[in-house]
C-alpha cells in the first residue's frame, strides 16, 4: 500500500549512511510500489553539486550497495527523477531559502538528520527559523544519540526547543529488523509462550550479537565509543526490552514504549565482576584492534559480555546475559530463552539434563527454533534426545512471500506514516544511558584493560567463565 505523498529531506545526503542504506532503501520501496510516484527526496549537504550530479551519485550508490546490475533496475530512472539536491550550510544561512522553495504544500514533510549529532541543534534551529518546523513536520535522528546521560539530555533538550516529542523519530535500526518485530508477534500473538514467560519457568536468557567484521575504516569513531556505547546501550538494550517487557495494552507507540522504559528502569546496576571486556588482537595482515584504531595504547573494548538482572516480579532470579563483539567466529545474532529443567524425571536416562530452548534468530537465516525432548527413535528403550522444531521464516512462508524489507526501508516508511512504535523515545534513551554510564565510569576509574581475544574466536576466555561460574554455557557462535 503506497504511503501518502511526501517530501523527505536528507541532511548529510551525500554521506555514507545515505549512500549505503537510506537511498538504496527508498529505491527498493519505490520498486515495491510503496513510494508514491510524486514523492520527492531532497539531498542536502555541504558539497557543491547540481541535481544531475546528485542523481549520478545516487545511481552509483544503488549499483554499489543494492547489489543489482543496471539492467535489473528498470525503475531506476523513474526513482532518480524524484530526487533533487540543495547545498545547505548547517551552521550558516546558505541554502535554506532554496530548500524551502523546493518543499511542496500538502505533503508529509520529513527531515532526516544523517549528520553528526553535534549538528542536530543547528539544523533544528534553522528549520524553525525558516518556517520549516511546522507542527506536522517530522525529524529523524540517528545514533549515536549522545555518549552518556548528560550529552543525551543535552541533545534531547536541543531538539525539544523546536520540535515536540511526537515529531522526533530516533532510529535504532534493530527495531526495524523483521525478526525483532516477530518477537512481539510470537510473545503476544500466541497463548503458548506467555504463561511460561517468567522466572518460574525460564532459567536464563542469552542475547548474542556477534560480528565477523573488524572496526576497519571506522576506527576513529569506534575508538571513542567501544562496544558498550556502540551496541549494548542501544541495540542489545532494545532486544532486552522486547524480550522482557510486560504485554502492552495495545501495539501502539505510547503503550509499547512505556513498557520498554519500565524494563530499563528495573535493571539493577551491574556488578563489575559480572562484566567482561575484550579487544581483538592479531598479528600479521589481519591486524589487531589497536592497528585499526590507529592507537597503539587503546583500551577501548571491541567485545562485551555481561550478566544483568531485572528487579521485578516477572524476572527476579532469572539472569539475562548479553554478549556482543567484532571479529568473532561468525556473524550471528540470536536470543535464546533457556527454560528450566523438569522438576522431576521419570526416565532413568534423563538426569535432568534436558531443557527446552527457544531460539530467536535475527540473522542470518531469520527464524525461530524450539528445542524439545523426545524419545530417540528405535528399539533401544526409553532414551531421550533433544531435537529442534525449526522454523525458518523464508521456508515457512514460501517463495511467494513478500520480500522482507530491510530495517531502514521499513523505518523510513513508518516515519512517513507517522508511526513511532519502532522508534526510541527520549526518556528511553536517557534511561539506557543512566544504566550504562556507571559501568563505563567504573572502567575509566579503574583504568580497566580489556582482555585480548583471537579473531575468529568466541571472545575472551573470561566470557566463558562468566557463564561457567553459574553452571551455564553460552550457545556456540556459528
Ligand atoms: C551499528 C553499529 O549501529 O550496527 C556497528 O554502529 C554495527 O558497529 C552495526 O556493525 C550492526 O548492524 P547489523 O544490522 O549489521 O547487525
Amino acid at each position: 500500500i503506497p504511503v501518502n505523498p511526501f517530501d523527505l529531506v536528507v541532511f548529510g545526503g551525500t554521506g555514507d549512511l545515505a549512500r549505503r542504506k537510506i537511498l538504496p532503501g527508498l529505491f527498493r520501496r519505490f520498486c515495491a510500489g510503496q513510494m508514491p510516484q510524486d514523492a520527492q527526496v531532497i539531498g542536502a549537504a555541504r558539497s557543491e553539486m547540481d541535481a544531475e550530479g546528485y542523481r549520478q551519485m545516487v545511481r552509483d550508490a544503488i549499483h554499489e550497495f543494492d547489489g543489482r546490475r543496471p539492467e535489473e533496475c528498470p525503475e531506476l530512472e523513474g526513482f532518480l527523477s524524484r530526487l533533487s539536491y540543495v547545498q545547505v550550510d548547517a551552521q550558516g544561512e546558505g541554502g535554506w531559502q532554496e530548500l524551502k522553495e523546493l518543499l511542496r504544500k500538502d505533503t508529509v514533510k520529513a527531515f532526516y538528520f544523517s549528520v553528526a549529532p553535534s549538528l542536530f541543534g543547528d539544523i533544528a534551529e534553522r528549520l524553525k527559523n525558516n518556517g520549516l518546523a511546522k507542527r506536522d513536520a517530522r525529524i529523524v535522528v540517528e545514533k549515536p544519540f549522545g555518549r552518556d546521560l548528560a550529552s543525551a539530555q543535552a541533545l534531547n533538550k536541543s531538539l525539544a526547543a523546536y520540535f515536540h516529542e511526537d515529531q522526533i523519530y530516533r532510529i535504532d535500526h534493530y527495531l526495524g529488523k523483521e525478526t525483532v518485530q516477530n518477537l512481539m508477534a510470537v510473545r503476544f500473538g500466541n497463548m503458548l509462550f506467555e504463561p511460561l514467560w517468567n522466572s518460574q519457568y525460564i532459567d536464563h536468557i542469552q542475547i548474542t550479537v556477534a560480528e565477523t567484521v573488524s572496526v576497519g575504516g571506522r576506527g576513529g569513531y569506534y575508538d571513542k565509543s567501544g562496544a558498550m556505547r556502540d551496541m549494548v546501550q542501544n541495540h542489545l538494550m532494545q532486544l532486552l526490552c522486547l524480550i522482557a517487557m510486560e504485554p502492552p495494552s495495545k501495539f501502539e507507540p505510547g503503550a509499547v514504549r512505556d513498557e520498554k522504559l519500565k524494563v530499563i528502569r528495573a535493571l539493577e546496576p551491574v556488578e563489575p565482576h559480572h562484566i567482561v571486556r575484550g579487544q581483538y588482537d592479531a598479528q600479521g595482515d589481519e591486524g589487531s584492534y589497536r592497528d585499526h584504531a590507529e592507537n597503539p595504547r587503546s583500551r577501548t573494548e571491541s567485545f562485551v559480555a555481561l550478566k544483568c538482572h531485572i528487579s521485578n516480579w516477572r524476572w527476579a532470579g532469572t539472569p539475562i546475559y548479553l554478549r556482543t563483539g567484532k571479529r568473532l567466529r561468525a556473524r550471528t545474532s540470536e536470543i535464546a530463552v533457556v527454560f528450566k529443567e523438569t522438576p522431576h524425571s521419570i526416565f532413568d536416562d534423563d538426569a535432568g539434563r534436558h531443557r527446552n530452548i527457544l531460539t530467536i534468530r535475527l540473522q542470518p537465516n531469520e527464524g525461530m527454533e524450539l528445542g524439545v525432548t523426545i524419545k530417540e527413535p528405535g528399539p533401544g528403550g526409553m532414551r531421550l534426545v533433544d531435537v529442534p522444531l525449526d522454523m525458518s521464516f523464508s521456508d515457512a512462508l514460501g517463495p511467494d512471500a513478500e520480500e522482507v524489507p530491510d530495517a531502514y526501508e521499513r523505518l523510513i516508511m513508518d516515519v512517513i506514516r507517522g508511526n513511532q512504535t519502532l522508534f526510541m523515545r527520549g526518556d528511553e534513551v536517557e534511561a539506557a544511558w543512566a544504566w550504562t554510564d556507571p559501568i563505563i565510569e567504573g572502567w575509566e576509574a579503574r583504568n580497566d584493560v580489556p582482555k585480548l581475544y583471537d579473531p575468529m574466536s568466541s571472545g575472551p576466555e573470561d566470557s566463558l567463565m562468566l557463564m561457567h561460574r553459574d553452571g551455564r554455557k553460552w550457545r556456540e557462535i556459528r
